[in-house]
């Protein structure tokens, strides 16, 4: 009998387990593919983010170095390389997960996990079925890419992100359907590497969940790499005619629009998996978002089987995942561990940089909530001239009576990093005057956000 047995080995899976496995308890982790690490590791941020450098680095050799004086001849993308090593990195980030497993003394089981009841789990793999017993379960079994009727991924032409992550060349056009997180990423990735990439987004900007100016300027910016942005559009549907794909779509007064493009990713959302997992075996089932559901303790209405990750409601983030993991892992131990969900962090590793933590403006504003604003601009950084980089700002809001910090959105280079600086200073509850007071290194990107502190506390900038 394991204490804990922990279904999917994600971010928010392999970590529940290893934290269990800290705590002292007998435990399993079962993972229906072979490599572990789940989609973040596998099909997700890691390869996302490797192709992500590897065509920042072309972009820059070809559009940036020879004003830092670096001439360079017949500049030429290997995509093949490229993938390759973007596989290298995946299958050795997988094999650290492996190496975590063995270190922690987890017992590894791969096949597909399903409930027979509460305490039995069976594994089957194409080596048989076996059954284990669990005094708890944890399900960690994550997502899959969203898609509607209308367009249907073959995964050939009209593919998912999964797919996008592994091409075999660089697309001549792109369709991407969906201006979120992941068109932008993978929409970045192939204009730069030279696709001619169109996005149709059906609502009337991008990052409508986030901070509007941080939508309008990564618009602009996008727009000045090359690409190009749809708004308002309904996709109708999407054909593989072969060496081609067909997208047709109406606008908002009902014009039909058609597209052409050797491939179309499909990056509509994500939905939860719960798929062969015997759910009714326990008398579990999902909610109309295909989501488990779960009390504040992560526990479902079973009281010993516990959900985390995309599996759940929330924000569909590889840390939201870990941070759960450990809640759960600490909670069947008696612990009485905490998340602050307004403090997860969200980025987007476009360049620059998307990241943001907290209260929006817009969110303020229908909460009634009186504020103030600084915002300091990249380009009025001696740091950012010397490198560059001068695209963006940095948006410190506080309260207007306390000051207390209530949100940062940021739109610049290493952006992904700096923003905990913002994070840390509102978990410890800090005042915009107390980012402001904090000495911050010359020159860095970090100066912006002391400036936008001070912006927020009395208009007191001193750059701008
Ligand atoms: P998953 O990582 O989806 O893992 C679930 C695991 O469970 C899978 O390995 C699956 O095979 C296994 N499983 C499912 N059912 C069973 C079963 N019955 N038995 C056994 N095993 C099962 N997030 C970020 O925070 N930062 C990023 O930069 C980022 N980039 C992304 C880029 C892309 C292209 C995509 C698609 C996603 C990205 N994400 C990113 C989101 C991130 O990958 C997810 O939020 C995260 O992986 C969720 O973790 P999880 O543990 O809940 O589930
Ligand atoms: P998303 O929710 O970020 O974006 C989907 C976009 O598609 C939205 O802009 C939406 O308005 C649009 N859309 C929806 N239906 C449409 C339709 N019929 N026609 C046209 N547009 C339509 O989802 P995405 O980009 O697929 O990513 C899925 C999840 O993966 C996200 O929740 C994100 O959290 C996670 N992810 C995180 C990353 C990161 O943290 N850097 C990177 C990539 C993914």
């Amino acid at each position: 009998m394991f204490d804990v047995v922990v279904i999917g080995s994600g971010p928010g899976g392999y970590v529940a387990a290893i934290r269990c496995a800290q705590l002292g308890m007998k435990t399993a982790l079962i993972e229906k593919y072979s490599t572990l690490g789940g989609t973040c590791l596998n099909v997700g941020c890691i390869p996302s983010k490797a192709l992500l450098d590897s065509s920042e680095h072309f972009y820059n050799a070809s559009h940036h170095f020879s004003a830092h004086g670096i001439e360079m001849k017949e500049l030429k993308a290997n995509f093949t390389q490229m993938i390759q090593r973007k596989n290298e990195v995946v299958t050795q980030t997988c094999a650290g997960v492996k190496f975590l497993m063995d270190k922690n003394k987890i017992q590894v089981f791969q096949g597909v996990g399903s409930f027979i009841d509460p305490n039995t789990i069976k594994i089957t793999s194409k080596d048989g079925v076996q059954e284990i017993k669990a005094k708890n379960t944890i399900i960690a079994t994550g997502s899959k890419p969203n898609y509607f009727p209308s367009m249907v991924p073959d995964k050939k032409r009209i593919i998912t992100s999964t797919e996008a992550l592994s091409l075999k060349e660089i697309p001549k056009k792109l369709i991407v359907i969906g201006g979120g997180v992941i068109g932008l990423e993978l929409g970045s990735v192939y204009a730069r590497l030279g696709s001619e990439v169109e996005v149709i987004e059906n609502s009337s900007s991008l990052l409508n969940a986030m901070d509007v100016s941080i939508g309008k300027e990564l618009t602009k910016i996008l727009r000045k790499e090359g690409m190009k942005f749809h708004f308002e559009l309904q996709v109708q549907t999407v054909e593989n005619l072969g060496k081609r794909t067909i997208i047709k779509a109406k606008d908002k007064k009902g014009v039909e629009l058609e597209f052409e493009s050797d491939y179309c990713l499909v990056a509509v959302g994500r939905k939860a998996y719960t798929e062969g997992l015997g759910l009714n075996n326990v008398g579990l089932s999902t909610n109309e978002r295909g989501q488990i559901e779960v009390n504040e303790q992560l526990q479902t209405s079973v009281s010993n089987i516990y959900a985390i990750g995309d599996v759940v409601r929330g924000m569909m983030l590889a840390h939201k995942a870990e941070e759960e993991g450990v809640f759960v892992a600490e909670t069947i131990a008696g612990q009485k561990p905490h998340i602050n969900y307004n403090l997860i962090p969200g980025v987007i590793y476009t360049w620059p940089e998307v990241a943001s933590v907290g209260k929006t403006e817009e969110e303020l504003n229908r909460l009634g909530v009186a504020f103030n604003a600084g915002v300091f601009p990249i380009k009025a950084l001696g740091r950012a001239r010397a490198s560059m980089d001068t695209q963006g700002f940095i948006k410190v809001i506080s309260d207007k009576k306390t000051d207390e910090v209530l949100g940062v959105h940021m739109i610049s280079a290493r952006a992904a990093d700096l923003i905990m600086e913002a994070a840390v200073a509102m978990e410890y509850r800090a005042s915009a005057e107390d980012i402001a007071r904090i000495c911050h290194p010359h020159p860095t990107y970090s100066e912006a956000m002391k400036e936008a502190a001070l912006g927020a506390t009395e208009n007191r900038s001193l750059h701008i």
